[in-house]
């Protein structure tokens, strides 16, 4: 038995102000407890995609679906079924401080608690845990706007842990973290993966990719799917990996990296 694809997006394109093209021609299924990567290089669409997915944005062509329904502008103003989608679905932005917008760390990990509804005691109980799972419960009272980039990154995770979707959409994760911050995020995805959450990275990070991914989609620059696949076959494409610009990278048996 299969169940209902968490995302269907088919024959997508989209293009910002109706002449930047970001999409082409896009088809893909995501599948519930997938861990699956976006690869491509700058400027080829998956901030773009991510944000069609967080319905952020709507297709200029095409169709996605999310569990089920069409995902338009039209559905997402009816108050349930927004509210459903947005209980299910969270983004981790490219850029935290477009996302971080609370005067503190703890208002900010309590914001999506607290639009959920939930008690007042839930709410400091999920701020906690989310605090502490990411490790900056040092934080807690500072201003989002003025901490380094990798804790900003620690908090967006944190805001969106205290929600706890089903779906996760994380944009270059690995943006501003160091060495060590990145082994913890590989393990921080590896149980989401465990707790059999959705998650769809963007990145062309190959090594971090292939720590984790349980299938592969790579973007060309001309904003089309160039391929789709499990992790060893499309990380071993060095001729896909070269036509998408992203062949700079190699991956070795050891998923160490060497430029
Ligand atoms: N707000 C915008 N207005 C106009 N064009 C945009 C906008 N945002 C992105 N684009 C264009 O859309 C295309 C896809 O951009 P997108 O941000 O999705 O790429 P990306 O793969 O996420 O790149 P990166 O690796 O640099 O984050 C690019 O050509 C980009 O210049
Ligand atoms: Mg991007």
């Amino acid at each position: 038995m299969t169940s209902t694809p968490v995302f269907e997006v088919r024959n997508v394109s989209f293009a910002y102000d109706n002449s930047q093209a970001a999409l082409e021609h896009v088809d893909l299924t995501v599948r519930s407890g997938e861990s699956l990567v976006i690869l491509g290089a700058n400027g080829s669409g998956k901030s773009t995609l991510l944000k069609l997915l967080d319905g952020l944005y709507f297709p200029t062509e095409g169709e996605i679906a999310a569990f089920g329904e069409p995902l338009t502008e039209s559905n997402l103003r009816d108050d349930a079924f927004n509210f459903a989608f947005r209980r299910r679905v969270g983004l981790v932005f490219q850029d935290s401080d477009v996302q971080l917008f609370c005067p503190s760390v703890m208002d900010e990990v309590a914001f999506a608690p607290l639009q959920l509804g939930l008690s007042h005691d839930e709410v400091g109980q999920r701020v906690d845990e989310a605090l502490q799972a990411l490790r900056i419960e040092k934080l807690r009272d500072r201003a989002p706007h003025r901490l380094s980039g990798g804790e900003k990154r620690r908090v967006a995770l944190a805001s969106l842990l205290s929600l706890n979707p089903d779906v996760w959409l994380l944009d270059e994760p690995t943006i501003g973290l160091d060495p060590r911050s990145l082994a913890w995020l590989v393990d921080f995805i590896l149980q989401l993966r465990q707790q059999n959450k959705t998650v769809i990275t963007a990145t062309h990070d190959l090594a971090f990719a292939q720590k984790f991914a349980t299938g592969i989609h790579v973007f060309d620059e001309n904003h089309r799917l160039a391929a789709s696949g499990k992790p060893g076959e499309i990380l071993a494409d060095h001729e896909l990996l070269h036509r998408c610009n992203l062949s700079h990278f190699h991956v070795t048996h050891e998923a160490s990296i060497c430029h």
